[in-house]
């Protein structure tokens, strides 16, 4: 589809925060997404943003995966993904996810892929920062549905 827009017709654009890109507004509404350079992410200034526990936000996405970023603090509750597999990273401090036949301590700079279809439930005894990366239909606490579920994440 192509737009014609006059020279005198200045179109009008709004910047997306999210992602950095720019909508268009055409006769049919803010439509034309587009693509700008890519800027590079500051992960502790963006967990400066962050001060809830247990509640991912997005920072980034690539090929329908998300990276997340969350502060995690206390146990979180079992569940597993029936279609994803999970990898976390410790940006800052420490924890450990608890499998049903065993126990994994993860430190800063260490991640786990948590395969599809495994329970787990992570604790964390003190605050720890991890990053999330898994596909954009993974649910924070899979087949599990509670107060802590989140069918739809802010962006950082
Ligand atoms: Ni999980």
């Amino acid at each position: 589809m192509q737009y014609d827009i006059g020279p005198r017709v200045l179109p009008l654009c709004r910047w997306i925060r999210s992602d950095s890109s720019l909508e268009i507004l055409t006769h049919s509404g803010w439509v034309a997404h587009l693509q700008t350079m890519p800027d590079k992410i500051n992960i502790a200034q963006k967990f400066s943003q962050i001060h809830e526990y247990w509640k991912p936000y997005i920072a980034g996405e690539l090929n329908g995966q998300l990276v997340k970023l969350d502060k995690l603090k206390g146990e979180f509750v079992w569940h597993h993904h029936e279609n994803e597999d999970e990898m976390f990273l410790v940006v800052k401090g420490r924890f450990r996810i608890e499998f049903r036949d065993k126990s994994v301590s993860l430190e800063e700079g260490e991640f786990i892929v948590v395969p599809r279809g495994v329970e787990h439930k992570p604790v964390a005894e003190e605050e720890c920062w991890i990053l999330l990366f898994e596909p954009a239909s993974t649910l924070n606490t899979g087949n599990v549905e509670n107060e802590w579920t989140l069918h739809e994440l802010d962006r950082v």
